[in-house]
């Protein structure tokens, strides 16, 4: 049985991370950003997100993204039609972010502040898709207990679209194209991984940094999460692209490692 009181202390620890490095990143390409979500059909989705948005019909559908950072992904929902769309992140300065972003792009994308697991209940069973891509699962300490939370914001024949980078990356210490692959730490373990070099993955820019938390799952973890949550999966699909700022020596080995998947959950 997972402790509750040590997952509450590592979110809280997370947020506070997230946090002070949300000025840092925003130095980095808010105002890039600002310049680009003004042109017509902005988008930073990839084919394969794109491709599966489309598919499960996004254009006129209620669209949430949780952890959603800076929004460019769920403003990119607004490129393929989405109708309502809400935006949960539990750091204050990313959320500004995502509003200022939105303000420039005209557009109504609302943006929350929030802790994952309390999303306030006036959302609750709102969403016809919940996005969840790219460093998200790994900052939760427990499965189960996140796809229940998310789950609540699911209208009637919701989807959860996960798109997310593949569990078995989670073995090896991030690392750049000329570093070897070593296979670390294990698949199944169970404690959390303590970092101490901040969060700055755009300008890998040090600075003091509260040490973040973060968890690995195993895909039949993240699986059973969905099930146990009375959620069926629709969709599972291990693929090659590297999707995240990290692991460029996996990229570069040749090895053919799976580096992301998509799971699609739908309600029952
Ligand atoms: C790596 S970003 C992921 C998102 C997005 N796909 C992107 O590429 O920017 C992770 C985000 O999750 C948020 N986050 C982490 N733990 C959270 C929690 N327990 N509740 C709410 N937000 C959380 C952080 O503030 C951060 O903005």
């Amino acid at each position: 049985m997972k402790d509750r009181q040590s997952d509450k202390a590592h979110i809280q620890a997370n947020l506070k991370a997230w946090e002070e490095v949300a000025p840092i990143h925003a130095r980095h390409n808010q105002n890039e950003l600002l310049k680009r979500v003004c042109q017509p059909g902005f988008s930073v989705l990839d084919e394969t997100a794109t491709a599966h948005l489309r598919r499960l019909g996004t254009k006129g559908k209620n669209v949430a993204q949780v952890c959603c950072n800076n929004g460019v992904e769920l403003l990119s929902c607004k490129s393929l039609g989405a109708a309502c769309c809400v935006g949960f992140d539990g750091a204050q300065g990313f959320v500004d972010q995502g509003t200022e972003l939105a303000n420039a792009a005209g557009t109504d994308v609302e943006f929350v502040c929030c802790e994952v697991h309390d999303i306030p209940s006036e959302y609750h069973s709102s969403f016809d898709i919940v996005l969840i891509t790219i460093g998200v699962l790994s900052w939760m300490p427990d499965m189960g207990r996140f796809f229940s939370e998310i789950a609540k914001l699911l209208s009637k024949d919701g989807v959860i679209f996960v798109y997310e980078h593949h569990s078995i990356l989670l073995m090896l210490e991030p690392g750049q194209a000329d570093d070897p692959v070593n296979w670390e730490l294990s698949y199944f373990r169970d404690e959390a991984y303590i970092d101490e070099s901040g969060l700055d993955y755009y300008g890998g820019e040090s600075y003091e940094a509260t040490p973040n938390a973060s968890f690995s799952h195993k895909l039949s973890d993240i699986v059973m999460g969905g099930i146990n949550s009375h959620l069926t999966l629709d969709y599972f699909e291990e693929l090659p692209q590297h999707i995240s700022n990290a692991w460029w020596n996996v990229e570069h080995s040749g090895i053919g490692l799976p580096m992301s998947f998509v799971m699609v959950f739908q309600k029952n």
